[in-house]
């Protein structure tokens, strides 16, 4: 019978549910994105967590019925344990485990970081081994993939992550939150060349990222004027994305000549900027080194992910118990052994 995976995410403030098969790919995603956040500006963990004790039950049966999926024909669970809040992620890890003792189906704690490494193989196999860039809200890496299960971090972020610029320089902006596709459509009616903006670790010779400086210089930029009018806002808006794709680019381009990855792949909410994405094309096809990103509703927090990793994990054996605990912070570690495709 055809393996069927359920993929649960609740890490941050999007309620998601999907199933997954190795020989069909995506057959169902549903993503509740949580609105409340808006008004204060970023995602409030308290109410995070209420809204995926509101939504998940329903999601999840929304998701059985229209597939017409049953609970114990499920061949595996996946649901992301960390990192992420506290709060969301246990209402996740809870809800995964009360399916899996009550249909007898193998369970897999997932890291959030590797489901959006796999969500490039959501819609075929991945070109192995591989350089990824893992642009979002709360992280920015560069890891190397051997083959799936075994990753090696080639370069992380200082302080801030790419996607909190995003939404920190939005915030400054004025713009409705999350600031990344604020900034990104704002960024069309500006001139990217109007401020030089800081490149975090340019000369640092290294793949580590830092973006807290940029942030400052935005608002120093910002206070430096007598008010922000529209033309000020879309400059400053195509300047810092600017500055932000720019250094994602170059960090890479380092990246792939230490580890000599002839194949890269972008993940995360931030790899769908549509700037990042023409730069990267446009630089590494005079390379020749393919470049390739997931469709833009599994760029951001989705169970698709989730569910396509769970069955890598269970197909290979590594399951966990009803013991399986959360995480709020944590790197990400390879879980197959080393060696071709021994799990
Ligand atoms: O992966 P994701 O959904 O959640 C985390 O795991 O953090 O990423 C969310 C981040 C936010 O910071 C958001 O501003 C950013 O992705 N983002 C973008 C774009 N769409 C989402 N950043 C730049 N350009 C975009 N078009
Ligand atoms: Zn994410």
């Amino acid at each position: 019978m055809e393996g069927l995976y359920l993929g649960i995410e609740t890490s941050c403030d999007d309620t998601s549910c999907a199933l997954y098969s190795p020989e069909r790919g995506v057959v169902l995603h549903r993503t509740a994105a949580q609105l409340d956040h808006e008004k204060y500006g970023g995602v409030v963990p308290e109410i995070a967590s209420r809204s995926h004790m509101r939504t998940l039950l329903p999601l999840y049966e929304t998701v059985m019925e229209d597939s017409g999926a049953s609970l114990a024909s499920l061949a595996g669970i996946g649901v992301t344990n960390g990192p992420g809040l506290t709060g969301s992620l246990l209402v996740g890890l809870s809800f995964a485990k009360a399916l899996a003792y009550g249909g007898e189906v193998p369970l897999a704690g997932i890291h959030h970081i590797e489901g959006h490494i796999l969500a490039n193989a959501l819609e075929g196999p991945l070109d192995l081994p591989a350089l990824v860039l893992v642009v979002s809200g709360g992280h920015t890496q560069l890891i190397l993939m051997e083959r799936i299960g075994r990753y090696r971090i080639v370069g992380s972020t200082r302080d801030d992550a790419a996607g909190e610029a995003f939404d920190k320089i939005g915030k400054l902006l004025g713009l409705p939150f999350p600031g990344g596709p604020s900034i990104e459509r704002e960024a069309r009616g500006g001139n990217a060349a109007a401020f030089d903006f800081p490149r975090g670790l340019k000369h640092s010779g290294g793949c580590d990222f830092s973006f807290s400086g940029l942030k400052t210089a935005v608002r120093l930029k910002v206070e430096s004027y007598p008010s922000l009018t529209t033309e000020l806002m879309r400059d400053v808006a195509a300047s810092a994305q600017e500055a932000i794709v720019d250094i994602l680019l170059e960090k890479s381009l380092i990246a792939l000549k230490e580890t000599g990855a002839r194949r890269f792949y972008l993940a995360g909410g931030v790899a769908a900027n549509g700037r990042l994405r023409e730069l990267m094309r446009e630089r590494l096809d005079g390379m020749s080194v393919a470049v390739s990103w997931p469709r833009l509703e599994y760029c951001t927090d989705n169970a698709a992910m989730i569910a396509c990793a769970a069955s890598h994990h269970i197909r290979a054996g590594r399951t966990d118990g009803l013991e399986l605990n959360s995480f709020a912070r944590g790197a990400i570690v390879s879980w197959a052994r080393e060696g071709p495709d021994a799990p």
